[in-house]
């Protein structure tokens, strides 16, 4: 038995004195039910964030982790309960679906232009789609089509590896990095029809090339100049989104801490047999400050909540989908939205995509910019740091926009 896993006070019946020994275990990716069961005894789930401090058990899943790939392939025509959603959150019937409408279009092109009018009118663009939308498209973005393609196509490998060569990299819920399936720490959550692998890529202090893919070979060099240029890109976005609210061109940025945080979440959707009753990912907002994502080229399924109907995203060719995340919805005083979005899934195709989260600093407090704060619109939120506002999802998982809302300041 790993050692690391034992409580201390093994002797004392005590569960208390056993709970405050408790130590984490980072060795449970392979088990069984009962094997874990067996070795996890005593495993306290955590309902504050200070549970979650003193306890420090960040370090454990709940239950074992069942790979979603490893279901689709298993060949199994009924999907387990656990991914069945509510009939009013299944993704055919759950309220108006328009399947007309696209997500706006912009051309950054023409942001280099010298003629000042068509500056102006493209951000006058972005700045109308984050206030009404939360969601654009970007193309002629600047960053390389063939990169994007390449890296796209080296996680798709990555994800069609064995299943013990993706295991080294299996997660646990105290950093979220490397190779996971869920995302919160409740026993009996809901579960998505998704696996995915989360990294670091700024800042350099938490930056790990040796937890990221070693295979496909290409996969690290590859990862390092995606997320060199597509940073360079989200830097871009900051100073326009700073310009459109009336602020200095660096404003966002400095509120930001001067330093940005970005992570990387390839998402991996398994064909489904059942993609009626399930999701690829609920509902929800990214607590990040922007999502730069880049689709899959061929199979559609982001949805976006636009005027209380979903809109499914027409994927544009080598465009990136850009969103507002909780962050800046704090900062600009909810001038910019950050929008609720889920994924579709379905039985033909898998599908692959990546999503950049452009962050803020963890350690400083993000609050209303005060330019933005007016006597009609007072501030909105309370500060609170990303590092703790970003705890309340690694542990509750996803649930709409209850968490921004949650900010609000009773007045
Ligand atoms: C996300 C997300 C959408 C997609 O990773 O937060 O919303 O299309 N992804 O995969
Ligand atoms: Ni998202």
């Amino acid at each position: 038995m790993h050692r690391g896993c034992l409580p201390s006070a093994i002797n004392t019946n005590s569960t208390r004195t056993r709970r405050r020994n408790l130590r984490p275990c980072l060795c449970i990716y392979t088990l069984t039910t009962s094997a874990y069961n067996n070795h996890h005894p005593f495993v306290p789930i955590p309902t504050t964030v200070s549970d979650l401090r003193t306890m420090n058990c960040l370090a454990l899943w709940p239950e074992p982790v069942v790979r979603v790939q490893h279901l689709s392939d298993s060949g199994i025509s009924v999907i387990p309960e656990r991914y069945v959603k509510k009939p009013s959150e299944r993704p055919s019937i759950s309220e108006s679906i328009d399947k007309e409408i696209n997500i706006p279009v912009i051309d950054l092109q023409n942001m280099n232009s010298s003629d000042e009018s068509l500056r102006r009118k493209t951000a006058d663009l972005i700045s109308a789609a984050c206030r009404e939308w939360g969601f654009f498209q970007v193309v002629n973005h600047g960053v390389s089509h063939q990169l994007m393609a390449e890296t796209r196509e080296v996680w798709r490998q990555f994800f069609q590896l064995p299943l013990e060569l993706k295991q080294v990299y299996a997660n646990s819920p105290a950093t979220y990095e490397g190779y996971g399936s869920r995302v919160g720490i409740g026993k009996d959550i809901s579960l998505d029809w998704g696996d995915y692998f989360f990294l670091h890529y700024l800042p350099m202090s938490v930056k790990d090339q040796n937890k990221w893919p070693s295979l496909p070979v290409s996969c690290r060099e590859l990862v390092e100049n995606y997320g060199e240029e597509v940073v360079k890109l989200g830097g871009k976005l900051m100073k326009i989104f700073s310009l459109t609210l009336g602020l200095s061109e660096n404003h966002l940025e400095q509120a930001f801490g001067g330093e940005i945080g970005a992570c990387l979440r390839t998402n991996y959707y398994p064909k489904c047999p059942q993609p009626d009753l399930t999701l690829g990912i609920s509902p929800h907002s990214d607590p990040g400050g922007m999502t730069l994502l880049l689709p899959d080229e061929n199979v559609p399924g982001l949805q976006v909540r636009h005027d209380n109907k979903w809109i499914t995203v027409k994927p544009v060719p080598n465009a990136f989908i850009i969103n507002i995340g909780d962050q800046i919805q704090v900062l600009t005083n909810a001038n910019y939205k950050s929008v609720e979005h889920r994924v579709m899934v379905n039985s033909s195709k898998e599908r692959v995509s990546l999503a950049l989260f452009y962050n803020p600093r963890g350690d400083v407090l993000i609050k209303p910019v005060e330019e933005l704060v007016t006597e009609e619109k007072p501030a909105l939120y309370s500060p609170m740091t990303f590092d703790e506002y970003r705890v309340y999802i690694r542990t509750k998982g996803l649930s709409g926009k209850s968490q921004v809302e949650s900010l609000k300041s009773l007045k």
